[in-house]
């Protein structure tokens, strides 16, 4: 199969080369998914799991991106809950082979099924945006109507999806970025935006949940806000500031079949926009992952064109 890999970590996202691999077989509990779209973050070149198994050893070349929609085309023993033929999408195992390829080996339990009405591409593009805004808002944030919300990035792929999940839950939603950033938060379903170029945080008041994807000084500005009993939730590594009488926490996503149900499902009946920039396709991902201007949404690699199986 095709497939795109990374050796070196000092390279980046420029070290990336298209290569032939063998297809992977499917372990116990696992299903393999032929891959129509994949989905990448750019900061999976930092992250240890790219370039070692879970007991440290390496394992480059490894094949990068997490993200998949597709269909599956063999089951492990023991898999039960999916079928061969049937339509999925999924967060992958962040230390096994990803999803930059024609085909990813994967848990079934990381995978939900993808209705017929929802293209590949879209599917590709929710998993890691659309789980963290969900389970830094619900689980870990403790999220009730009638709070407020500090989104950070919200014009950015998971602060889109905070954005706009939070407004559904009933909650008030302050939106941050760049200057350039305002108009698409504002879009997303913010209902004020500070730009953090130009504009005092401090000005926002106090707030019940701040959703951080900067760190550094605008959390630790962020903790400040928190009001008694709130919480800052971070998904930018160690959370460096505590409020004052709150509670911090920083998370990494996890695969949940129920919770890309709830996603899906919202994008279907009009709740939920997905927030895409770019779409190449595998033969182009290099160039396509190695943008040379400033991307305003997630970029997406149309493994296999429309039309082939696509309904
Ligand atoms: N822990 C987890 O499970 C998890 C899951 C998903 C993502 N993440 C991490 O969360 C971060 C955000 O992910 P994403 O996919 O949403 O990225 P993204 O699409 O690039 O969105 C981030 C947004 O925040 C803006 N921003 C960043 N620093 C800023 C600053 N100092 N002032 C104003 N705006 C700023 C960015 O603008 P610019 O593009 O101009 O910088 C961008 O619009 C990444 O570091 C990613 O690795 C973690």
């Amino acid at each position: 199969m095709k497939a795109i890999v990374v050796k070196d970590q000092a390279a980046g996202t420029a070290g990336m080369t298209l290569v032939e691999r063998p297809e992977p077989q499917a372990a116990i509990n696992d299903v393999v998914v032929q891959i129509h779209a994949s989905g990448f973050v750019p900061t999976e070149m930092e992250w240890p799991s790219t370039w070692t198994d879970r007991a440290g050893r390496d394992k480059t070349p490894s094949i990068p991106g997490h993200e998949l929609a597709g269909v599956v085309t063999a089951l492990g023993y023991g898999t039960t809950g999916l079928s061969v033929g049937q339509r999925v999408f999924g967060l992958a195992d962040w230390h096994r082979d990803g999803t930059l390829a024609e085909y990813v080996a994967i848990e079934a339990r990381k995978l939900a099924p993808l209705p017929g009405d929802v293209d590949f591409t879209v599917g590709a593009s929710l998993p890691i945006s659309g789980l963290t805004a969900w389970q830094g808002l619900f689980q870990h944030g403790r999220l009730q109507a009638g709070q407020t919300v500090l989104a950070h990035g919200a014009a950015g792929a998971v602060g889109t999806m905070v954005t706009q999940l939070a407004r559904e839950a009933g909650a008030y939603v302050i939106g941050t970025g760049r200057a350039a950033d305002r108009e698409k938060a504002l879009e997303f379903g913010a209902h004020e935006f500070v730009d953090l170029e130009n504009n005092a945080l401090e000005d926002v008041g106090c707030v019940d949940l701040v959703f951080d994807v900067i760190g550094g000084d605008v959390q630790k500005r962020s903790a400040a806000l928190i009001k008694a009993g709130g919480t800052l939730v971070s998904i930018v590594g160690p959370v460096e500031a505590r409020p004052a009488a709150g509670l911090a926490v920083d998370f990494v996503v996890e695969a949940d079949r129920a919770e890309l149900g709830e996603i899906v499902q919202r994008v279907r009946d009009g709740r939920l926009r997905t927030n895409i920039d770019n779409v190449s396709t595998l033969d182009d991902a290099v160039a396509a992952l190695n943008p040379t201007e400033r991307r305003r949404g997630k970029t997406i690699i149309r493994v296999r064109p429309r039309g082939h199986g696509d309904w």
